[in-house]
């Protein structure tokens, strides 16, 4: 699913005027908008006891990094109607990224999704300690979490820390190692952090991992296994058809370069 922002204000902005100014400046923004689209996001959930524009935005946008006149990234708070309708789990379905050219927010799915199951995102990094998960979640969305893994078992809740704990141990292992130039350990040590994160059904986007591991293997200078993978990668950007070509583009430099 591809969503435009109804609204994209600068945080530079939201930092430096009074905060009258600002919700002058954003109500009006929101009054300019068309009539549908106003109402979209007149009906989305709020906190109680706050500003209207703060407690729509606060609780409903998100914080993106956009290019600014070829500078460094600036900070923006962007406002999706249709993603900010998607319901937090502890166990997504599905994830999204942001197009920094486009502006578009992509929300795409870990893995198949059955007809009538709910599409849910986590508003936490997943490796966020469970309790730190559900304190963050409550402060800033001010809900308990119910979802499936907050209700699950003992033994599912558990492994779910185990298996994302031992995720972060392993992410940094992979980059520990090809600092140091051992790029095997490296390429061995992915392929487990793989297999944790299909255990914890949280995979990667495989375009992404193939990506990794192509780099790994041509810095070990095994050129058959970097071009197998940079294809692998490739195909995976073209089947995504994704907002985010150039990623598509660099896997095609990559592949010309070894060639
Ligand atoms: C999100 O959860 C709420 C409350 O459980 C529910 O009413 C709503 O339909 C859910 N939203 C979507 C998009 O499924
Ligand atoms: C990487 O894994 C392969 C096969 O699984 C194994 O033969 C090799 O010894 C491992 N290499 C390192 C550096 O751990
Ligand atoms: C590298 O590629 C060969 C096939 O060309 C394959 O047999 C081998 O397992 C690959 N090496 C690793 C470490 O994946």
């Amino acid at each position: 699913m591809v969503d435009v922002p109804a609204v994209m204000v600068g945080t530079a902005f939201l930092a430096d005027v009074r905060p009258h100014h600002r919700r002058r400046v954003l109500k009006q923004a929101i009054g300019q908008l068309p009539d549908e689209l106003k109402a979209r996001v007149m009906a989305l959930g709020r906190l109680e006891g706050e500003y209207e524009v703060d407690s729509i935005l606060g609780v409903n946008s998100n914080s993106v990094v956009i290019e600014v006149g070829g500078d460094e990234g600036e900070l923006h708070v962007g406002l999706f109607t249709e993603a900010a309708r998607i319901n937090h789990s502890c166990r997504p379905n599905a994830y999204y990224r942001f197009s920094p050219r486009r502006l578009t927010m992509e929300v795409v799915a870990y893995h198949a999704i059955e007809a009538g199951e709910e599409i849910v995102m986590s508003y936490v990094p997943l490796d966020t300690a469970r309790s730190e998960r559900r304190q963050f979640l409550k402060e800033t969305w001010g809900f308990d979490c119910t979802c499936s893994l907050c209700h699950g078992s003992e033994l599912d809740i558990t492994n779910s820390e185990t298996w994302r704990r031992r995720m972060t141990d392993l992410r940094g292992s992979v980059l520990h190692a090809r600092r140091e130039g051992y790029f095997q350990d490296a390429i061995n040590i992915s392929k487990d952090w793989l297999h944790f994160s299909e255990l914890e059904m949280v995979p990667p986007l495989l375009a992404e991992y193939h990506d990794t591991l192509a780099e790994l293997y041509r810095l070990k200078g095994d050129l058959i296994n970097a071009t197998r993978y940079g294809r692998m990668a490739l195909d995976g950007w073209v089947r995504l058809g994704s907002v985010e070509d150039d990623q598509l583009e660099k896997a095609r430099v990559f592949l010309k370069d070894l060639s």
